[in-house]
């Protein structure tokens, strides 16, 4: 299997663990890193909305608090191919500015992006 494969395979099996009572929009990520261990992460929602965090941000920052910080891709499964939303942009292009973005609806669709591409101006200090 290749590695888009895979990572698309371990998105969608990360997004059965969505916690999405409110949107009922089930997100999966799949994040690679550099040396090539994969983090997941799902959607997690909360009755007061603002507290939601996203896939990619879950899958991210589980990563960096095991220690990761380089990352090669992040796949994401949605039912719609989503690409992801601004906030998630600006934690990927934090830690990896040259990240690749796979979408995907794990059934016929796929798009494979680079970050820059939907964020080309990302907020930096
Ligand atoms: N969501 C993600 O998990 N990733 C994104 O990039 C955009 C949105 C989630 C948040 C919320 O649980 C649901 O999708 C609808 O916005």
């Amino acid at each position: 299997m290749n590695i888009q494969k895979l990572l698309i395979s371990k998105a969608k099996e990360a997004r059965q663990n969505a916690y999405a009572p409110h949107s009922k929009f089930l997100v999966g990520a799949a994040l690679l890193t550099a040396d090539g261990k994969v983090f997941t992460g799902c959607n997690i929602e909360n009755a007061s909305y603002g507290l939601t965090v996203c896939a990619e941000r879950v899958a991210i920052f589980k990563a960096v608090s095991e220690g990761y910080r380089k990352f090669r891709a992040i796949a994401i499964v949605t039912s719609d191919c989503s690409y992801p939303c601004g906030a998630c942009l600006q934690v990927m292009a934090e830690f990896a500015p040259n990240l690749t973005v796979i979408v995907s609806d794990s059934k016929k669709k796929t798009r494979i992006v680079k970050l820059k591409e939907l964020m080309p101006k990302a907020f930096k200090l």
